[in-house]
C-alpha cells in the first residue's frame, strides 16, 4: 500500500465544479485584485475565527511581518519565539529590523514553555535588551498554552502576536480560537495548510480597529485610498482568484478539521501502549486541528527510511532547530542552548495526516511503524 503524506488532489477533485464556478466570474470580469471575493473572504474568515477583523494578505510570512509592523515593533526591539518553528516566524522578526531571541519548548507538548519564557524574559532584561514582544506558535495544529503566556506578557509589558499558521480552528480551553486570543494573530493559506489556497495566501486577524487599518495599508503600498500613501507599505495582497477559492474551501474547513481529529484519535488508540513510540498528543488545554500528526521514536532516520520502503510517506517538522541553522549563526547561539527543542528535533516524525486518510491507511501506517521500530 502507498500512503501519501498529504493528499491535495482528492479534495480538489471533489470540489472541482464549485471551484471552477467560483473562478470563472473573476476570469470573465477580469477582477483579479481586491473586489467582492476578497472582502467576502475576509468577513467569512473573521467570522470563522470569531474575531472582528480579518485582512487577507499574500502569505503567512507577510501576515507576520505586517502584524509586527502594525503592532509597532521597531528596529532593535527584541522579539521572543521558539526554535522549533518554520523559519518564516523568525524571518518576519528580522525583516522588520527586530532581533530574534529564542526560548525553549516544553518536553511533552512541543509548545512554548511558559516557565522557560519567563526565565528568558528576565535574562534578557538583566542584559538590558529591549524585549518588546513574544510570538507563541500553535505548532502542529495544537494550541500553545496561552493563559500563562499572557500573564508573563502582562507582567513584563510585552505584546503577544500569535503565529496560528498551522492551527486554523484550534480552540483553547473550550473558548477562543488559535490566532484570535491576542490582539493580533497570523495565518497561512499555503496549499498544504488545513485551509490552503491554490497558491500563496495568508491573513491577519485582529480585534483592534487601528491595527486593521494599518495592516490594510501595509498590504497595499501604504495606501489609504488610491494613490494616497499614508505610509510606505508592501505589495502583499491576496489575489481575488485565491480569495474565491478560499471562500469555497472555508465552507469545508469545519468538516475537514473534524476528520483530522477523528484520524488522530484512531492513531492515538492504535499507538496506545506501543513501546518505543511517544505520540505528541493534544495538550489538555487544546482542541487541536492536527495540521500534523507527530510521534517520537529512537533511530528516527532509520525508521523513516523503513517506512518509505513500505510505501509510507513521512516528513520532519523540523529537522534542525532554528538557532542551529546557518542563517542564524550571527545570533551567537550554540548546540545545547535549547536542549528540549534539540532533542525533539532528533526524534520527531510526522506521519500521514489529511482529512481523507482512510482507516485502512491509518492501520497500515501504525503496523508499519511497529515493524520499523521492532
Ligand atoms: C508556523 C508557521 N509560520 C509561518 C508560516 C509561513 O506561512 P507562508 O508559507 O504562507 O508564508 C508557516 C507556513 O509555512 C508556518 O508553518
Amino acid at each position: 500500500m502507498n500512503v501519501p503524506f498529504l493528499d491535495l488532489k482528492t479534495p480538489h477533485g471533489r470540489l472541482k465544479k464549485a471551484l471552477l464556478d467560483a473562478i470563472e466570474p473573476a476570469l470573465l470580469n477580469a477582477q483579479f485584485i481586491g473586489g467582492e471575493n476578497v472582502s467576502g473572504f475576509e468577513s467569512e474568515f473573521a467570522a470563522f475565527c470569531e474575531s472582528p477583523h480579518a485582512i487577507a494578505v499574500n502569505s503567512g510570512t507577510d501576515a507576520l511581518r505586517f502584524a509586527f509592523l502594525a503592532a509597532g515593533i521597531k528596529p532593535g526591539d527584541v522579539v521572543i519565539t521558539v526554535p522549533n518553528t518554520f523559519i518564516a516566524t523568525t524571518e518576519a522578526i528580522s525583516q522588520v529590523g527586530a532581533e530574534i531571541a529564542f526560548t525553549d519548548t516544553d518536553k511533552k507538548n512541543h509548545q512554548m514553555d511558559p516557565v522557560r519564557l519567563e526565565q528568558t524574559v528576565l535574562k534578557l532584561k538583566q542584559e538590558n535588551r529591549p524585549v518588546r514582544a513574544v510570538v507563541p506558535v500553535h505548532l502542529f495544529g495544537h494550541c500553545a498554552d496561552m493563559d500563562p503566556i499572557f500573564e508573563i506578557a502582562k507582567k513584563h509589558d510585552l505584546l503577544v502576536i500569535e503565529d496560528a499558521c498551522q492551527a486554523h480552528g484550534a480552540v483553547y480551553k473550550g473558548g477562543k480560537k488559535a490566532g484570535a486570543m491576542a490582539a493580533v494573530g497570523c495565518y497561512s493559506f499555503y496549499p498544504g495548510k488545513n485551509l490552503g489556497a491554490c497558491g500563496e495566501g495568508g491573513a491577519v486577524v485582529t480585534s483592534d480597529a487601528d491595527m486593521d487599518r494599518i495592516v490594510r495599508m501595509l498590504r497595499d503600498h501604504g495606501q489609504s485610498k488610491k494613490y494616497i500613501h499614508e505610509i510606505e507599505g508592501y505589495n502583499g495582497r491576496l489575489d481575488a482568484i485565491q480569495a474565491a477559492i478560499l471562500r469555497i474551501k472555508l465552507k469545508h474547513l469545519g468538516e475537514w478539521n473534524a476528520a483530522r481529529r477523528k484520524n488522530a484519535k484512531l492513531y492515538d488508540q492504535l499507538f496506545e501502549g506501543v513501546k518505543g513510540v511517544t505520540v505528541v498528543k493534544e495538550p489538555s488545554w487544546s482542541a487541536s486541528v492536527y495540521h500534523l500528526y507527530v510521534i517520537k521514536v529512537a533511530h528516527r532516520d532509520e525508521v523513516m527510511k523503513k517506512l518509505s520502503d513500505k510505501g509510507v510517506a513521512t516528513a520532519l517538522h523540523y529537522p534542525i532547530p532554528l538557532h542551529l541553522q546557518d542563517a542564524y549563526k550571527g545570533l551567537g547561539y550554540k548546540k545545547g542552548d535549547f536542549p528540549v527543542s534539540e532533542k525533539q528535533a532528533e526524534e520527531i516524525l510526522s506521519l500521514p495526516m489529511f482529512p481523507e486518510l482512510t482507516e485502512e491507511q491509518i492501520r497500515y501506517v501504525v503496523a508499519s511503524v511497529k515493524e520499523a521500530i521492532a
